[in-house]
């Protein structure tokens, strides 16, 4: 099982610890999209996002994208109060190799590669939004659409982190994905996710109706909108032992504090990134979305006391 990525016999010889790090090239050939691939792109609004028929992603791929995405990083390792809770400092050990899929910017692997100098961390991602010179050296990313099949040899990783890619992958695609993940871990092996509620409680009637209509569009991708309320239960149906499930709540706007206004101030940006199909779905002018946007975020959320959940889970593989 799994896919043999050795590097080619001609090259130079090379120690058993270079023989298991790939390169981008090397691993790209073997995934099912890579860089040399054209993608499908729509052009909308001004955004840059992958046409359905190529990925349901429903966030754009584009640079201000990846702004957002790098300052949701910092808000929740803030939030979460680190970059993990899965007891790893147990299992990640020197040659150890810990991978994070859906990366997006990489923000996370190149942290997580820096506090784990020892071992080997890599990142995939269908976007080449990653760096790809100026990283740490123990850092690895490659083009690849996670719901094609996992690059990897069996039992090859110690440590899978999955964070908000409920907007990427689709409802039908999660076991599957699960599966492979499963397969790539060592036994003993920890796979941790992250995603937040598609919902927000106390919504105002405003914030009521834009929920309604981006559950509309990501279910029309045949994205899951709550999947994080689903981890735990997923995961341990997949074979996953002792799934430990938890979520952390924040209140949105000033009545939570600073990380409150940074939090609501990162969701407003995720609205504004699904601006160019959210108000035609919304049956809304651009001016009238911008309207509605600004009254839900800069009223709504603090007379309604709105909060969201992020949801965590880890679990084994035995
Ligand atoms: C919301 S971003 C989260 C990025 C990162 N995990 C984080 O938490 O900072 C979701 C990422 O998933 C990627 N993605 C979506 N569908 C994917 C797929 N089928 N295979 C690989 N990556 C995918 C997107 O390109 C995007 O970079």
């Amino acid at each position: 099982m799994g896919v043999n990525l050795s590097l080619p016999k001609n090259k130079r010889k090379k120690t058993k610890d270079e023989n298991s790090i790939h390169s981008i090239d090397d691993v790209s050939k073997k995934s099912s999209v890579n860089s040399e691939q054209k993608h499908e792109f729509n052009y909308i609004g001004g955004r840059k996002f992958y046409d359905s028929n190529v990925a349901p992603y429903v966030l754009p791929a584009d640079i201000e994208e990846d702004d957002r995405i790098h300052q949701q990083h910092f808000a929740l390792k803030h939030i979460c109060g680190g970059n993990y809770t899965a007891p790893i400092h147990d299992i990640i050990k020197p040659g150890s190799r810990i991978l994070d899929l859906g990366c997006g910017p990489g923000q996370w692997t190149l942290e997580i590669a820096q506090e784990f100098p020892y071992a080997q961390v890599y990142g995939i991602d269908i976007s080449a939004n990653f760096p790809t010179s100026i990283k740490p050296s123990n850092s690895h990313f490659i083009v690849g659409d996670v719901t094609k099949g996992l690059p990897w040899e069996d039992n090859y990783f110690d440590f899978v982190w999955i964070r908000y890619l409920f907007v990427g992958i689709k409802d039908a695609d999660w076991q599957n994905l699960y599966h492979e993940v499963k397969r790539v871990l060592k036994p003993g092996g920890i796979l941790e996710q992250h995603e937040c509620d598609g919902l927000t409680e106390n919504p105002g009637p405003k914030l009521k109706k834009i929920l309604y209509h981006i559950n509309e569009g990501l279910t029309s991708n045949g994205l899951c909108f709550r999947l994080a309320c689903q981890l735990s239960e997923r995961i341990t149906m997949a074979g996953f032992k002792n799934a430990q499930p938890s979520y952390i709540s924040t209140a949105l706007g000033r009545q939570g504090g600073k990380i409150g206004e940074i939090w609501a101030a990162n969701l407003r940006e995720g609205c504004g990134a699904m601006k160019p199909w959210l108000s035609k779905l919304a049956g809304l002018t651009d001016t009238e979305y911008d309207l509605l946007i600004q009254y839900i975020f800069d009223y709504e959320i603090e007379e309604y006391s709105v909060y969201h959940n992020h949801h965590i889970v880890w679990a084994r593989k035995i």
